[in-house]
């Protein structure tokens, strides 16, 4: 059976990735693109690689145009998808692609976004290592007993504790996913196999994140110019003060971290999409690079999209673009008592669509695989 989708923000970046992989999708099919300013356009004018949706026209963003949809998705500036989530049917799949629903605080989303708060959905990073607290492998209560309360409550049944031990257990039978942002996912993946295997320290956890500038959106700003870009390396949210930061620090809490601490410096870089994330912790006294790597071979093994590489290797952003595929590299810096981990991910495909997708795939019963691809574009 074919499920009728709805993309809200289908001119912007990632709507546009959303779209592209969904038209090559065995199970969906694309009925409904709105956006904002250039609602009535048709969308190929703004989505000029999409030629198998060049039928498609955008439309206004409404509640009563998205309505009638099997899912929908939302890729929406931060604080426009709370209210137009809460009138859609409770039965369609919702996935908000902005950062609404991702925070379980209502101090953190009040402290780095303001406005109102709409609650927390389930978030959209399947393979995100719990910690045996989280999952009731230690108690025997049922997951989501803690943190995850709010997103039980708003994103549908969550599934007992018989599961994987990862985030994919929380998106069995979801209506209302959350997607990751995408610096998240990137430094929440690379340390939290070491945070739930015991191995590293949470409260000296350093990031520094090379980013292309699709991960601000498409709308005009004068730091995204290429004439600014080109040629040169431009740190940015410097010093704390990056919206992602609590979203990372609930992350390493369900994989076990007690009161992470992040030192998180993002520097945009001349290339399209792509992130690559060093990121490094303390080590505990004694842990040797082969535990180093058996943890995080171990928090990752049999996973379709998040690959450990061997030993002495680490990524290049060139080796995911395109794809839902995770590259990590792990190395421990025996002088400087430190875990290195280096990520490479694509912040449209894997660092929003590919999850958003993924995270439907799985909500529905479907292939988690579905129409994504673990192959990148290269060179
Ligand atoms: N870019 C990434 O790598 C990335 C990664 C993870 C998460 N996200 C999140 O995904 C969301 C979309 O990001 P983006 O990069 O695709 O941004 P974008 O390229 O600027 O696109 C924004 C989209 O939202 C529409 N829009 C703007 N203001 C609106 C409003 N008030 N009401 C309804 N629609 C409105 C725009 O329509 P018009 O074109 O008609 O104005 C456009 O379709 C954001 O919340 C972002 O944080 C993005």
């Amino acid at each position: 059976m074919t499920l009728s989708v709805a993309v809200a923000g289908a001119s912007g970046y990632a709507g546009g990735e959303l779209l592209r992989i969904l038209a090559g999708h065995p199970d969906f099919e694309v009925r409904t693109v709105t956006a904002h300013q250039n609602a009535g356009h048709p969308l190929i004018a703004h989505q000029p690689h999409l030629r198998s949706l060049a039928h498609l026209t955008l439309q206004e963003t409404t509640p009563q145009t998205l309505a009638g949809h099997d899912v929908v998705f939302l890729a929406l500036p931060h604080g426009t998808s709370g209210a137009i989530a809460a009138e859609l049917p409770e039965d369609t799949v919702v996935v908000d692609c902005g950062a609404d629903h991702r925070l379980e605080d209502p101090a953190d989303w009040a402290a780095f976004y303001g406005g109102e708060y709409h609650g927390a959905w389930a978030y959209g990073v399947p393979e995100l290592p719990l910690a045996a607290h989280e999952t009731g492998a230690e108690t025997g209560a049922a997951a989501g007993a803690e943190t995850g309360a709010a997103a039980a409550s708003d994103a549908g049944p969550t599934p007992a504790s018989a599961g994987t031990g990862k985030q994919r257990d929380r998106l069995r039978g979801a209506r209302r996913i959350a997607a990751p942002g995408c610096n998240s996912s990137s430094v929440s993946l690379a340390l939290a196999p070491g945070i739930r295997a015991g191995l590293i320290d949470d409260e000296d956890i350093v990031a520094v994140l090379a980013v292309g500038p699709s991960g601000a959106g498409k709308s005009l700003k004068t730091m995204y110019l290429a004439s600014e870009i080109l040629g040169s390396a431009n740190p940015y949210a410097v010093g704390g003060t990056h919206r992602h930061i609590p979203e990372i620090q609930q992350n390493l809490r369900k994989a076990g971290a007690v009161s992470p601490t992040l030192s998180f410096t993002p520097v945009l870089v001349p290339m399209s999409r792509g992130i690559l994330a060093t990121s490094t912790a303390r080590v505990k006294p004694g842990v040797t690079a082969e535990q180093v790597q058996a943890a995080w071979e171990d928090a990752y093994a049999g996973e379709p999209f998040v690959q450990v590489l061997p030993a002495g290797t680490v990524p290049r952003t060139a080796d995911v673009l395109g794809a839902n595929t995770v590259l990590i590299g792990v190395a421990l810096d025996a002088a400087a008592g430190r875990v290195v981990t280096v990520l490479a991910m694509d912040n449209l495909y894997k660092g929003t669509a590919g999850a958003a997708i993924q995270s439907v795939n799985i909500a529905l019963g479907l292939d988690e695989t579905a129409g994504l691809t673990v192959n990148g574009v290269a060179p």
